[in-house]
């Protein structure tokens, strides 16, 4: 699979994750806190690590590629102090909610405008090794 196939489903994961938040409510618990962290850790630095690096060294995807990394600092700041916040803190949820308007809004311009431009500026061998590497991270 290329970097954008396995991107893309760790993209659903993580949307199915944030929906099953929101139906529970009252009723979420700090592993499945715990379990959102971590994914979303994994899958921003795998993409730190492989994809994001390759893209800062092209010309037309260099900037896109750090305004990503910032709103990777954004999501970032968010999980932190969601970390140090009991789930019981009237701050929590409102918090929450923020961090997924904020996360689902960086996946859909990764899917609709960084691929795009990622697919003009990187061969298909390279985004296929890519994607060997973030899979490795992710899985
Ligand atoms: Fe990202
Ligand atoms: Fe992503």
């Amino acid at each position: 699979m290329d970097v954008y196939s396995v991107l893309k489903n760790d993209h659903d994961r993580i949307r199915r994750m944030f929906s099953e938040f929101m139906e529970k409510k009252e009723q979420v618990g700090i592993e499945m806190f715990s379990q959102l962290k971590n994914r979303l850790d994994a899958h921003m630095k795998a993409e730190e690590s492989f994809f994001y690096p390759v893209l800062e060294q092209e010309r037309s995807t260099h900037e896109p590629a750090l305004e990503s990394i910032e709103e990777h600092h954004v999501t970032k700041l968010l999980l932190g102090e969601l970390d140090g916040l009991s789930l019981s803190d009237e701050h929590w949820m409102p918090k929450m909610k923020v961090l997924k308007e904020v996360t689902e809004h960086h996946l859909e311009e990764e899917e609709s405008t960084i691929f795009e431009q990622a697919r003009k500026a990187v061969s298909e061998q390279q985004a296929h090794d890519i994607g060997q590497a973030v899979g490795k991270t992710i899985q």
